[in-house]
């Protein structure tokens, strides 16, 4: 349910009040001072069931987080808002025990973005090193958190950081790959090409965020399912390409940011939602067995412990199947990477 992101006060003004004892979780956003990092704080803070969001970046950010901090701590929503800002000379699990004791979910746009030409596996060796610092502070400071990786390329860095888990006895399953934007952007052009509203719309998108890896199942949801067969390939196409068309647009200025915190709050509000004790879906990349990769991305229901239910594919047409293995194929690769630079350096 989109609204999950929580209908901004100000329309809800003359609806109860939500009672500040309903603000139970700490969340915190690694690079919230970034072009995701800042909007995806906003939205997290703005919702109900937030009572404090740590927002942490290095001291090097655009803007000091302290500074985002204060900004959004002027919203009228019950979150307190502090800032954290930490040396990159020095390692981050030295500098983040109050910014992450306490939190139930971490998100984590902190990491490089694409510039036209590059693949998200380009962003590999800067990135995985990023994500390593923040999950290594997750690890000692909040393992029951949830960790939301936005970080790319995720189809390698999740895998990466879940055996970095596994390696120190903790819960793989605590670290789930974001791939909600895959979701939206499904949801969206299926809208536009239906004329239905968006909100109607779910297409299930499975496999993994990187090119063919992303497999958005038209079959499965029933506006989707109504588009004649000739039309899906593209649909399809215009999907696994919907990060490099932002990328292309902003012309070297970056990623997609904006859709991104929106669908990195669709996300936490709904493993807030699971946390809160009402069972939560949406497709996310985890540890899985429903293939025979290890990581994959398929509907994920989110419980009072994080991952509760990873579902299965469902049924496929014959379009699909083929697009599986593709995706599979691929995946497989990017999988391997991540648990190889897991092998050397976790
Ligand atoms: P950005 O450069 O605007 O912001 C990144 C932020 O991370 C910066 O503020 C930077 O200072 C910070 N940072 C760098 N090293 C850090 C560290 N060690 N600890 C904490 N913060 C650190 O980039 P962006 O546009 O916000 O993108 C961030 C990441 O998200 C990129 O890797 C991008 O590819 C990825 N992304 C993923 C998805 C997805 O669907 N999963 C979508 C869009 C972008
Ligand atoms: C996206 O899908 O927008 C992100 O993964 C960013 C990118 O590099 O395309």
């Amino acid at each position: 349910n989109r609204h999950l992101l929580q209908a901004p006060r100000m329309l809800a003004r003359h609806a109860p009040a939500a009672s500040f004892a309903s603000a139970q979780f700490k969340v915190c956003i690694n690079g919230g001072a970034g072009g995701i990092g800042q909007p995806l704080t906003m939205l997290m803070a703005m919702n109900e069931s937030v009572k404090e969001v740590s927002v942490q970046d290095v001291t090097m950010a655009a803007v000091p987080p302290a500074g985002v901090a204060a900004d959004l701590g002027h919203l009228e929503f019950p979150s307190k808002v502090v800032g954290y800002a930490t040396d990159p000379s020095k390692p981050a699990v030295d500098q983040l025990e109050e910014c992450l004791t306490g939190c139930h979910l971490v998100l984590v746009p902190a990491g490089v973005p694409r510039k036209p030409g590059m693949t998200r596996d380009d962003l590999f060796n800067v990135n995985a090193g990023i994500a390593k610092g923040v999950v290594e502070a997750c690890a000692k400071f909040c393992p029951d958190a949830v960790i939301g990786l936005i970080v790319n390329p995720v189809n390698s860095i999740v895998p990466a950081m879940a055996q970095l888990y596994k390696n120190k006895g903790l819960d793989p399953l605590k670290i789930v790959g974001v791939t909600s934007l895959d979701i939206v952007r499904a949801n969206k052009f299926v809208a536009e090409i239906t004329g239905k509203s968006p909100t109607e719309i779910e297409v299930p998108v499975i496999g993994g965020h990187a090119g063919v890896t992303i497999m958005p199942v038209f079959s499965q949801d029933p506006t989707s399912a109504t588009i004649s067969a000739d039309k899906i390939p593209a649909l399809d196409k215009r999907t696994q390409d919907g990060g490099t068309e932002v990328v292309e647009a902003k012309a070297g200025k970056g990623s997609a940011t904006l859709s991104m915190a929106y669908s990195g709050a669709r996300f936490g509000s709904k493993v807030l939602k699971g946390l809160a004790g009402t069972p939560t879906d949406e497709c996310a990349y985890v540890a899985s067995t429903v293939t025979e990769l290890p990581y994959f991305s398929s509907k994920v229901t989110f419980g009072t412990k994080g991952v509760e239910t990873i579902h299965g594919i469902g049924t496929l047409n014959s379009y699909e199947q083929g697009r599986l293995k593709e995706a599979m194929d691929q995946l497989s690769k990017e999988i391997d990477k991540g648990l190889e630079y897991a092998k050397a350096n976790c």
